[in-house]
């Protein structure tokens, strides 16, 4: 389990939101509440981990539906309903391409990408955030509370952007994010701490008990809602390729993708809609997480990785960590899938990076390159059958 620190959090600054802690259904009126936020970040750090620096515009339709779910004197129903529009058709729905250059070079039968960076913020993210904001909203909070290295940050404040709902975006104060001006932009308060990143799930978690926010933290009670949001991810890829692929590979953090793939996939299986289950692959920084090393150390269950052994890089910021905390969720899925988990290296991220450029003309993060990355090392060790392969590239550049 993550430990508990001090979490140094300023209360220097007090910055007042209107609203009750929650409306519920029977509304309980506009008192005022204080949420204790630091001062902002001094100098923006220059490197870079996040995914595309700048939030897509929404569509001028998804603009009008805006208007009526940010609008805190309407109907709920109707607001709801604005949000769903939203949803429906800004995220998720992301490219599922054949890399047929990949194809040839690494002779591979039938490569596919599923590019997450199609997303509005430019990661998978958009998809937990906004299923999140909207059981926010239908549960009548006005505020929302998460810890993140950047990219969730990102997904989760304009996610809030888009419903007319405060955002506390809690960032170890160690990370390089340049995704902080996104979410500051997006109007979202920042609480900077020198913590790790579950020092951060920590302080944020804190937060929403003590101050009434929703808790959009991974590994708590939202997981299953996090893991069926993410199981559209499988839908999609059925609904174009009419059936499981032999193995769906993605990078692993908290494991909550590869966990919610897992179940997507399981639920097609069971309905009869696909003849197999694909086999669930992982790939993270290479010695910095927990699903990867417990899964190539035989572990039952997803054991802790010795904190002071993590050194986060420009390149693996999304995806290191010492807990996962959806981690037994992503060892299952890999074991019952007959999958497997590896390391990649920094410079192996980043040469799957350039190779997608070079060869496929896709703009991606180097850390979303992971579960790519040991799909193409275990095929180069141990030539895998000729069948579909599906590698999910999570975040763009
Ligand atoms: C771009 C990107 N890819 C993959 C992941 C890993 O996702 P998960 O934490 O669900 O395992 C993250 C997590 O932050 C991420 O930002």
């Amino acid at each position: 389990m993550h430990g508990r620190r001090n979490h140094g959090t300023d209360p220097s600054r007090d910055v007042r939101f209107r609203g009750g802690a929650r409306r519920g259904a029977a509304s309980v009126g506009h008192h005022s509440r204080e949420i204790s936020v630091p001062e902002q970040p001094a100098p923006l750090p220059s490197l870079l981990d996040g995914a595309a620096a700048s939030v897509e515009p929404v569509s001028r339709e998804s603009e009008a539906f805006r208007r009526i779910a940010a609008d805190p004197s309407l109907d709920l129903v109707l607001r709801l309903e604005a949000y769903e529009d939203i949803i429906a058709s800004e995220v998720g729905d992301t490219r599922l391409v054949r890399a047929r250059n990949i194809e040839r070079d690494a002779a591979i039968r039938q490569l596919f990408l599923k590019f997450e960076g199609g997303n509005p913020t430019g990661t998978q993210k958009d998809r937990i955030a906004f299923a999140q904001v909207h059981d926010a909203l239908r549960r009548g909070y006005d505020a929302v509370t998460l810890a993140s290295c950047g990219n969730y940050g990102t997904a989760v404040a304009f996610a809030c952007s888009l419903a007319g709902m405060q955002c506390v975006v809690h960032i170890p104060s160690s990370y390089h994010t340049r995704r902080l001006e996104e979410i500051i932009s997006l109007g979202a308060k920042i609480i900077r701490t020198p913590v790790d990143y579950e020092g951060a799930v920590d302080a944020s978690k804190q937060q929403a008990e003590q101050q009434g926010l929703y808790d959009a933290n991974p590994g708590g009670a939202n997981t299953v809602l996090q893991l069926v949001a993410y199981g559209e991810i499988a839908n999609e890829i059925y609904d174009e390729l009419r059936d499981a692929p032999a193995v769906v590979a993605a990078p692993v953090s908290n494991g909550t993708t590869i966990a919610g793939i897992w179940r997507g996939f399981a639920t097609l299986h069971r309905r009869g809609k696909t003849s197999r289950m694909p086999r669930i692959v992982a790939g993270s920084s290479h010695g910095k997480n927990p699903i990867v090393r417990s899964f190539l150390k035989g572990f039952d269950e997803c054991r802790d990785l010795d904190p002071a052994g993590l050194k986060e890089t420009q390149v693996n910021e999304p995806l290191i960590n010492w807990h996962s905390f959806d981690g037994d969720w992503a060892l299952q899925a890999i074991r019952a899938t007959d999958g497997w988990a590896d390391n990649a290296s920094d410079r192996e991220l980043r040469q799957h990076a350039r190779i997608l450029r070079e060869k496929e003309g896709l703009s991606v993060l180097p850390a979303s390159t992971a579960g790519l990355s040991v799909l193409l090392e275990r095929h180069r060790q141990s030539p895998l059958p000729g069948d579909r392969y599906v590698a999910v590239l999570t975040g763009r550049r």
